[in-house]
């Protein structure tokens, strides 16, 4: 729950520059993945969790993107697929239990016919009550003709700016069409799925608050089911290279566009997280990661999360081969944390999703309430602005242990 009376309080102090600091030397701290030989062992309890599926493949790469992906070649993600339902038969084997799937990419959606076998492989292993999907605008259509439609519960397309100048900054003008083209097809695909929500990216360099008023005034005449507004996020080993070919991301102007999307969302939607709105407050589906203390990732480079460590499968398409094809899970490395981060992150999560914590952290929420998080009950909107930030140091962290990863394909795969 989030109350607005302080909105104009939203902006970028020194405070918010600490607290972001704060997390980044944390994430640093805590997220070195070691080798391990140690995997998953047999479920004891019988908790549905969420299973987390990675595709890791895009017909194009986008500049700015730094998720694990390669560039599709049919037969590669051919295969891939293939080992993918091996090793969701090894975690149902091991007698872990799902209610819901999350694919990632990528682009989940690339092979749609495998992406439904796959899906129904799910369905016939585990009690799935809910399927949602990463997805690109050039998707629509042929899920569509294939029927996906039916079996996806919520569709996540990427659209990134309605605005034609930044969508060919990012070079996704021509892969995926004028804005004007990507609005009529996302348009097409509305009340045919269960749920759409579409990405934006905001606070590319230079963007002026009308530029993005103009782009909240497209998704609320376009109404998708939900919205989800990142911050432009320059990952550590891309921000060189993106800070001298498009110019640096303003502090100050995130915390102004934020404020916008606050002022103009609240209209039309209800907010879920300090990053995702839903026009309806029933059949979403949020994020995996606020939802769920705890996850299995299948496929190369996912990741899982259970007890007190986070696993990490191999991120080369090779070892992850030979190993599915030996019968192992193809978990490489590991991290495990101490009690008390872990409450942190769980803290960090559920005050993201705009939930109060119940981790009983006193020091870090007295400091949340010297920094005016709380207002009253609820979070205020300078709260949810703070755990946008928290939550963007997070993603770089992230960041930083899939290069680490990415670092070694080089020498395993011979590709990048
Ligand atoms: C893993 S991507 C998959 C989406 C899909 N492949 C596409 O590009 O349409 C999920 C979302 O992350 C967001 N994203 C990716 N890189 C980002 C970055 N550098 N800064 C902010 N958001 C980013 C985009 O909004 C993207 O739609
Ligand atoms: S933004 Fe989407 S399409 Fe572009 S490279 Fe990343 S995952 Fe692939």
């Amino acid at each position: 729950m989030i109350n607005y009376k302080d909105l104009n309080q939203i902006k970028w102090n020194i405070q918010t520059t600490i607290a972001s600091k704060v997390m980044g030397i944390a994430t640093d701290k805590y997220l070195r993945l070691s080798p391990t030989s140690h995997t998953l062992g047999i479920c004891k309890d019988s908790n549905k969790r969420l299973l987390y599926i990675h595709i890791p493949f895009c017909a194009s790469l986008c500049p700015y993107c730094s998720f694990h992906k390669f560039l599709f070649d049919e037969n590669t993600a051919i295969t891939y697929f293939e080992l993918l339902r091996y090793e969701m038969k090894m975690v149902y084997n091991l007698g872990y239990k799902f209610d819901s799937v999350y694919f990632g990419g990528g682009t989940t959606t690339i092979l749609p016919l495998e992406l439904s076998k796959t899906i129904d492989y799910a369905k016939s292993l585990f009690d799935i009550k809910e399927i949602s999907c990463e997805s690109t605008p050039m998707a629509l259509k042929s899920l569509i003709e294939h029927n996906l439609h039916k079996k996806i519960d919520r569709l996540s397309v990427g659209i990134q700016s309605f605005n034609d100048e930044y969508l060919k900054q990012i070079q996704r003008y021509k892969k995926f069409g004028s804005a004007q083209e990507q609005y009529e097809k996302v348009k097409n695909a509305i009340g045919l799925f269960k749920a759409i929500n579409i990405d934006i990216i905001y606070n590319y360099p230079n963007q002026s608050e009308e530029e993005l008023s103009e782009d909240i005034n497209t998704i609320l005449s376009l109404k998708p089911n939900q919205v989800t507004f990142y911050p432009l996020m320059y990952s550590p080993s891309l921000k060189k290279t993106l800070t001298k070919q498009w110019g640096k991301t303003s502090d100050e102007q995130e915390a102004k566009l934020y404020k916008l999307i606050l002022e103009k969302m609240k209209s039309m939607y209800t907010q879920r997280s300090s990053w995702a709105w839903s026009l309806q407050s029933k059949d979403i589906i949020d994020e995996y990661v606020i939802e769920r203390a705890e996850y299995i990732g299948i496929g190369s480079g996912a990741f899982s999360f259970v007890g007190d460590t986070l696993y990490a499968n191999t991120f080369s398409l090779k070892i992850y081969e030979a190993m599915i094809t030996q019968g192992k899970l193809p978990i490489t490395h590991n991290a495990v944390f101490p009690k008390r981060a872990i409450k942190q992150y769980r803290m960090t999560v559920e005050l993201f999703g705009l939930q109060k914590s119940n981790e009983h952290l006193y020091f870090e929420e007295l400091l949340l309430k010297l920094y005016g998080a709380y207002n009253k009950d609820a979070i205020s909107a300078k709260g949810a602005f703070l755990f946008s930030v928290l939550m963007k140091e997070f993603y770089n962290g992230m960041d930083n242990v899939r290069a680490t990863m990415r670092s070694k394909l080089k020498e395993e795969d011979g590709l990048l």
